[in-house]
């Protein structure tokens, strides 16, 4: 989690800064600060709270640097105080860090830091130790510190007595860079960098950047110059503002449509799905024995529908692993496994490291993830792209249904692996699918009407969310997205399960959210729903076409879903109840980009 930026230029570099904390601000936003390199030393401003408040005392000082790094938090050690806000200092070092120190306690005790430190941060120990080995050489003081380092960082560090440069080191958290016209910059994010330029490299890990007007030196630890590798960013820019809509996620679900054609397209090769650009050869999808999926959150509820539709259409078994408990339930996986991670950002540490370890016992990964050169693609042995482009609020959406558009292909490739499929089967499914972005497009149309049903569950404390087989997953994922921007609590359940517990809380003050799109399931989920409204809950129905029960249910609200084959009910169903969140946290005044507690990007265990 937290945001870093750093700038070398020509330009005021307090406003370049804080602009790109307000970008970076989903990574964390619980204090955010700046540190600006003078010719008499380093300044420091930094406050709890979010990047206006720091815009304000920034107004209160004189910042006419022209180099600059600055910090967005989400606190891990140390609640959210001013003093605990980034950049932190020691002697004349400057620090900013995202990530985890281990053993910052350990650390503490061995250079005699007890009652020296002012924070109780864990990255104030970094700039204690640096200012302990610094001698006129940064690179030796940093070589010397981060080798001492356990756990994940990204650090940028300024040295009082060296103006104009900043230096940079990374293990595991992210830091991206790119040298721009007379200067240089660097972020935890893409997203930072592209006002400046479309030209970007991932700091290796264990380099250290030097950061200044000539542009950008880089070093491994022994000293040997190293090749920064440039990438080209290819998503469209104007997709990192609000684009006109009041928060990022009204605009993100708004752009579903244009994101799930863009990834159908690109993974269609003479209309049949084709991952040959990744050089994910067919043997892949033949040969193994059973598929795990490994992911958190959102993206592990894409996990739990493409399980539905390999188990179903292809018949191999399918585990969804939440990636933070994988590597402590002693998984069977081995070299008959195929693992596929599933991460918006590429970065989620969970999800990283599970990755890992199913690379140790053997299993052949495939990561589906959203950012380019992001850890997990860069540790997975096959990459499948997403095209959602940059997703800004935290609440995921089009990651999530760009990952369900992968998980379709995938599907279908593993079927003409297995030639299990005729032509005619395989052409119908792709033609359905090639059909989601426009039936979504008649849901967005429809927005208002969702927005009413969303009235319906504005007061409730509690909302339940209830269906069978791929509606269930498909709820797994509403609720989420209920809960995180709006704050109600909210539980999805597997409809049949209900009576073994939980009808119990079922009041006439609780709205039930019911889902019927499967044809096959349908007669079971609205018995279950009667069981519901006997016990006075008030349903809102979300049923597939004018697929009606005869029967007077007498509905609280009721909208029909526009029809797609069963197994493609997924993504239009998903959109509503994305929208159906959205407008309860907008309705309550929430800040539904940035929901409390929260922070986009996970990077600690
Ligand atoms: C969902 O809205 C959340 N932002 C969260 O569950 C997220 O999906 C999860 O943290 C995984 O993130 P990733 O896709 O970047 O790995």
């Amino acid at each position: 989690m937290c945001g870093i930026i750093g700038y070398t230029g020509n330009r005021e570099a307090g406003s370049i800064l804080a602009d790109a904390l307000e970008l970076l601000e989903y990574r964390g936003y619980d204090s955010a600060g700046i540190a600006l390199s003078k010719k008499d030393g380093v300044q420091v401003i930094k406050c709890a709270g979010r990047v206006k408040e720091l815009r304000k005392r920034m107004q209160e000082a004189k910042t006419d640097a022209v180099c600059g790094m600055g910090h967005t938090r989400w606190a891990t050690h140390g609640g959210v105080s001013d003093v605990n806000a980034h950049p932190h200092r020691f002697g004349a070092v400057t620090v900013i860090h995202n990530g985890i120190i281990e053993n910052y306690q350990e650390l503490t005790e061995k250079y005699g830091l007890n009652g020296k430190l002012v924070s109780q941060t864990d990255s104030e120990v970094v700039a204690a130790m640096l200012s302990h080995y610094y001698q006129n050489d940064p690179y030796a003081a940093i070589r010397k510190t981060v080798l001492k380092l356990k756990g994940t960082f990204a650090l940028a560090v300024m040295f009082d007595d060296i103006p104009g440069k900043i230096f940079a080191i990374r293990n595991v958290s992210p830091i991206v860079a790119a040298k721009i016209d007379g200067g240089a910059v660097f972020s935890s994010d893409v997203a930072a960098l592209s006002a400046y330029t479309d030209r970007y490299f991932v700091l290796p890990e264990f380099h250290i950047a030097c950061f200044g007007k000539e542009g950008i030196e880089l070093y491994d630890l022994s000293g040997e110059a190293a090749e920064p590798e440039y990438m080209t960013v290819d998503w469209d820019t104007s997709r990192s503002d609000k684009g006109g809509y009041p928060f990022f996620m009204e605009k993100e679900i708004m752009e579903q449509p244009a994101v799930i054609r863009e990834t159908i397209q690109t993974y269609l090769k003479d209309g049949v799905p084709d991952f040959s650009e990744g050089q994910i050869p067919d043997s892949v999808f033949r040969e193994c024995k059973r598929i795990c999926v490994i992911a958190c959150g959102t993206a592990m509820h894409a996990g739990l529908v493409g399980k539905s539709l390999i188990q179903s259409m292809i018949g191999i078994h399918v585990d969804v692993v939440m990636a933070s408990e994988f590597m402590y339930n002693d998984p069977v996986v081995d070299p008959d496994t195929l693992v596929l991670a599933i991460s918006q950002s590429g970065e989620t540490i969970d999800t990283l490291e599970a990755l890992k370890f199913a690379k140790k016992c053997g299993a052949t990964c495939i990561s589906v993830v959203n950012v380019k050169g992001s850890s997990i693609a860069v540790n997975s042995k096959y990459v499948i792209y997403t095209c959602a482009g940059p997703e800004i609020a935290v609440a995921s959406t089009k990651a999530y249904t760009t990952q369900l558009a992968v998980l379709y292909l995938l599907t279908a490739r593993m079927a003409m692996a297995r030639n299990l499929w005729d032509g005619a089967r395989l052409e119908g499914y792709i033609s359905e699918l090639v059909r989601v972005p426009m039936v979504v497009e008649e849901v967005l149309e429809r927005k208002d009407e969702i927005h009413h049903l969303a009235g319906s569950m504005l007061g409730a404390k509690d909302v339940f969310m209830i269906g069978r087989g791929l509606d269930y997953s498909i709820l797994l994922e509403g609720s989420l997205k209920l809960k995180e921007v709006s704050y109600i609590h909210s539980e999805a359940y597997a409809s049949g399960e209900l009576k073994h517990g939980t009808i119990a809380l079922i009041t006439r003050e609780t709205p039930v959210l019911a889902v019927v799109t499967q044809e096959k399931l349908k007669s079971k989920e609205l018995s279950n729903i009667k069981e519901v409204q006997s016990r006075g809950a008030k349903v809102i129905l979300l049923i597939k076409g004018e697929d009606l029960p005869k029967e007077d249910y007498s509905f609280e609200q009721i909208f029909k879903l526009p029809r797609m084959e069963d197994e493609f009910m997924v993504i239009p169903t998903s959109v509503v109840l994305q929208l159906l969140a959205y407008y309860v946290s907008a309705d309550k005044g929430l800040d539904v980009d940035k929901p409390r507690n929260l922070a986009k990007v996970v990077t600690v265990e």
